[in-house]
């Protein structure tokens, strides 16, 4: 399989202010490197403050490495060429915990959803309500919800319309961030059954970041583990969560109790 995106060796420092004149730098990130293949699901595991919302943020180009590079889909993401980063960064979407605080409590299901595709092209209004009914089916999300506002849906539907949000520009690459942490465990499983369908049928390429290890079992081709900055373990999703090297993943693995979901990984 050919990478879809691949990370090499990034690094990120961070200034914390420590009284009036004193800064002190944090190493976040520490040479980060990985890839994933194209219709891949990459889980990525690790405690909190470990950065792993910042390598999301540095893919999605929000930040910037001091060092390293990212190439997706044969393109640098470092580049210093912003129109050729804009225009790869609409391959990618992202879909974080909480959908009550990451998508705006004013608009409408469809403002939210058509929002993406108004930003970035040029449609007319009948193939936007044509194309958010057919984003809503995707995701299993009646049209009669159409004028609903986020505050009006269950976690689990108002976590449908973010990633219906997500899939509105036909991303090669969507990053999950803890998708399913903020939900009741049933509706995990639904909305993480949902993603391995709509990866199934269109070939999506997933980071999959989470504390919780029975995700990475449900869900994961691979999985990496991270600490401090740096990637400490990596490898097929059973073979790390089964036989463990690594000191951290060992913890990590003898932290998490019981498994909440099927043990498949298909
Ligand atoms: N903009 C920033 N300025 C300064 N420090 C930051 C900034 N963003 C993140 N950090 C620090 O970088 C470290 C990594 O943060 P990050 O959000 O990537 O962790 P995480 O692994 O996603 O944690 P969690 O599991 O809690 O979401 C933390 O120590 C955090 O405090
Ligand atoms: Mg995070």
């Amino acid at each position: 399989m050919a990478d879809i995106l691949r990370v090499s060796h990034i690094s990120k420092q961070f200034i914390r202010s420590n009284g009036w004149f004193k800064r002190e730098y944090i190493d976040v990130l520490d040479a980060v490197s990985f890839c994933i293949d194209s219709g891949e699901t990459l889980g990525l595991v690790g405690e909190s403050g470990s950065g792993k919302t910042t390598v999301a943020r540095c893919v999605m180009g929000m930040l910037q490495p001091d060092s390293g590079s990212i190439t997706f889909n044969g393109n640098d993401m470092t580049s210093q060429d912003r129109s050729l980063r804009q225009t790869v960064r609409r391959q990618l979407a992202i879909v974080y915990q909480n959908p009550y605080l990451s998508l705006n409590p004013h608009f409408t299901l469809f403002e939210l959803i058509a929002e993406p595709i108004r930003a970035n092209e040029k449609t007319t209004k009948p193939d936007l309500v044509k194309r958010v009914v057919l984003l809503m089916g995707q995701v299993g999300l009646s049209e009669e919800l159409m004028a609903r506002k986020i505050g009006d849906l269950s976690g689990g539907q108002a976590q449908r319309v973010a990633i219906a949000r997500a899939l509105a520009l036909k991303p090669k690459l969507i990053i999950l961030d803890e998708p399913t942490s903020a939900l009741d465990v049933s509706v995990q499983a639904q909305i993480l059954n949902l993603l391995a369908s709509l990866q199934s049928s269109v070939g999506y390429s997933y980071l999959l970041i989470t504390h919780d290890l029975d995700v990475v079992r449900h869900s994961c081709d691979r999985v990496l583990v991270m600490s401090q900055g740096s990637i400490v373990e990596s490898g097929n999703t059973n073979t790390v969560l089964d036989t463990p090297t690594h000191a951290y993943t060992q913890q990590l693995i003898a932290a998490t109790p019981k498994l909440k979901y099927s043990t498949s990984n298909s």
